[in-house]
């Protein structure tokens, strides 16, 4: 979903001035047919959510992420209705196998036609879990690529799981690290204070290039290099 497309009050701050926002949006590669289906499916049937899909930039940029990193093993946590997880299969190698999690057992339901739809869909596995029992249950140094993306109270403790499982080398990519903006309120919520206290602890990682960008609501590149 285009950013600017949804007025509603859970639509996501912009950072940019509207207009450059749309530009911006609409200046990326275009969503595969089956990502538009998708996309489609969700402004119809999951409608209350809908702005939960990360759209068009983000998932072209995980895209061209996972395609640059050549990342074999890959972790996406907060399926929804697939959009990340297909756009990370679209970008990653035949052989990469990406896991997705989802503690919503109807998202496994929904997106797994999409990914039937799709040459790249058999890359995913959809998994229904929550995320703070699954994390703590893998081996060290799993992955290479893991795109966070679920309850936003819980990422500092996110972040220490997501590290012990990067491999090195590998990147960790946070969602909506700007939390509408409100990481700078003087008084912030308990969403935006877990959000800012991730910030602050991925910025003090040893070996870690980490990099603030404010798409959408806000990504966080966290690059394990030792
Ligand atoms: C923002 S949506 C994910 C959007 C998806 N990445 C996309 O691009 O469309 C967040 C998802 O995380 C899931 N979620 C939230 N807390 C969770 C938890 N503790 N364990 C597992 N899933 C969780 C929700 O059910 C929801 O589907």
């Amino acid at each position: 979903m285009s950013q600017n497309a949804n007025n509603s009050s859970k639509a996501p701050k912009l950072f940019l001035d509207p207009a450059i926002a749309d530009y911006c949006e609409v200046h990326c590669s275009p969503e595969s047919e089956t990502l538009r289906a998708l996309v489609a499916f969700t402004a119809e049937k999951r409608s209350d959510f809908a702005v939960n899909l990360s759209g068009r930039s983000v998932g072209q940029l995980l895209k061209l992420l996972v395609g640059l990193s050549g990342a074999k093993s890959i972790l996406d946590i907060g399926t929804f209705t697939g959009y990340s997880a297909l756009s990370l299969a679209e970008g990653a190698a035949a052989d990469a196998k990406i896991t997705s999690i989802d503690a919503n057992p109807v998202c496994k339901e929904q997106a797994q036609p999409f990914l039937d739809q799709s040459p790249d869909g058999n890359k995913v596995e959809l998994v229904t879990a929550f995320v703070q029992e699954w994390l703590p249950q893998q081996p060290d140094a799993r992955f290479d690529f893991i795109f966070l993306d679920a309850d936003k109270h819980r990422y500092p403790e996110y972040l220490t799981e997501c590290w012990r499982l990067l491999a090195i080398g590998g990147l960790l990519v946070g969602d909506n690290i700007l939390w509408g903006g409100h990481v700078v309120d003087e008084q912030q919520s308990t969403r935006a204070q877990a959000v800012d206290a991730f910030n602050k602890a991925a910025c003090s990682l040893p070996n870690a290039t980490v990099v603030c960008l404010p798409l959408r609501d806000g990504l966080m590149l966290i690059r394990k290099t030792a």
